[in-house]
């Protein structure tokens, strides 16, 4: 638990039956209701739970703030007893009625979707329950999964740091992925068509092979943080760079998709100090709230949704053409171009 958390509010709820804790944390509803996923993980306990619903959902609004969506920032964590896959389909089915209760009794003020742990199929039973639900499957009238649009971002974010660095393109360079899920092994291609040289880790056996299959280079996950290569991206789960990490990194740059991967307050001035150029998350992994927000709230196609993904890399480059002119670490400067395009405080 954040003290002195300045969101708008933090909502928990015990069912003894299930073992299950509920958050949901809204950050801001000044530009418009709080949206952002729910995630269905194990954690320590409440007060972990807890800090982290509430970092995430102040990244959900920096996030909205950026692209200029009219939705203010939330997300939901399900702390779960066991590990997700431990849960029988009946268990699963009782949590997620008691999320759909909790999200319906907030009155519209948040607005869910997927998250870590949570599909579009999951998506489709909590909207039998309640209206406030972004990302069900196409089958079921919503807009699928977000992963191929955030990995687009991520891409253009990814390209708009090797411009900046000066390389051109990623053509030769080695790019190692935190994660070959969703969006990580959609963004392992596109990079991999681009030139690079693609370096992962995972713990899943099955995503390994496959990664494998396609010709990537494999290392261990509890390597990760100490493999030398040009661009390191985190697309596996956040807080994983603290400012020891960030300071013997051996990495150029940190482009990736995961929510809050710094870990502490300190680590993005340590990256900035090395010259290690950092992508702020919640531009580079906008591109699953534009594909939702924009295509389920705002009615955009999938051409102009693709479109403003594609566009992320240019706010990324504003970041880091703001973070030279004021010496200020790159997250700082997208908070302040944040902060500009809202009604939300830098
Ligand atoms: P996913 O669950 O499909 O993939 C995550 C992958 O990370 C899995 O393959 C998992 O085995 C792997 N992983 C778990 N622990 C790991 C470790 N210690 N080392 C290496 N790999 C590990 O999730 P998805 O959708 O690809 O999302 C990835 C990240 O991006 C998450 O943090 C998510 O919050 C964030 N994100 C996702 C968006 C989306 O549209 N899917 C949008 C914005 C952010
Ligand atoms: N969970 C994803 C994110 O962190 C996608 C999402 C966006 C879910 C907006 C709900 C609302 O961006």
């Amino acid at each position: 638990m954040i003290d002195e958390w300045p969101g708008a509010s933090t909502v928990g709820r015990f069912d003894p039956e299930t073992g299950v804790q509920f958050v949901i944390c809204l950050d801001s509803i000044l530009n418009g209701p709080a949206a952002g996923g729910t995630r269905a993980t194990h954690y320590a306990d409440r007060a972990s739970a807890i800090e982290d619903a509430q970092r995430l959902a102040g990244a959900m609004t920096l996030k909205m703030a950026v692209c200029g969506l009219p939705m203010g920032g939330g997300k939901s964590v399900i702390s779960l007893p066991v590990p997700r896959e431990q849960l029988t389909s009946r268990e699963w089915e009782r949590i997620l009625a008691i999320h759909a209760e909790n999200i319906e009794m907030l009155g519209g003020n948040y607005w869910t979707g997927p998250d870590v742990n949570t599909t579009s199929a999951d998506m489709d039973v909590l909207a039998g329950k309640t209206r406030y639900v972004f990302g069900r499957s196409e089958a079921a009238g919503g807009v699928g999964s977000s992963a191929p649009t955030t990995a687009l971002g991520v891409h253009s974010a990814m390209r708009a740091t090797a411009a900046h660095l000066g390389w051109g393109t990623l053509d030769g360079r080695t790019v190692l992925i935190q994660g070959v899920g969703a969006v990580g092994a959609d963004l392992a291609s596109r990079v991999a068509d681009d030139g690079a040289r693609v370096i992962v880790a995972d713990p899943s056996p099955a995503r390994l092979a496959e990664a494998e299959r396609r010709g990537y280079a494999v290392v261990s996950t509890s390597d990760v943080l100490t493999t030398p290569c040009d661009v390191f991206a985190p697309c596996a789960l956040g807080g994983i760079i603290d400012s020891s990490v960030a300071a013997t990194l051996p990495a150029h740059a940190v482009v990736g998709a995961a929510n809050n991967p710094l870990a502490d307050a300190t680590a993005s001035q340590v990256l900035a100090d090395r010259g290690v150029v950092f992508a702020p998350d919640f531009v580079a992994n906008a591109g699953g709230a534009l594909h939702l927000v924009g295509r389920e709230v705002l009615g955009w196609g999938a051409e102009e949704v693709d479109a403003r993904a594609a566009g992320l890399g240019k706010i990324i480059k504003a970041a880091y053409d703001l973070a030279d002119r004021e010496r200020i670490p790159t997250d700082a400067a997208a908070r302040f171009i944040a902060a500009g395009r809202s009604a939300v405080p830098a």
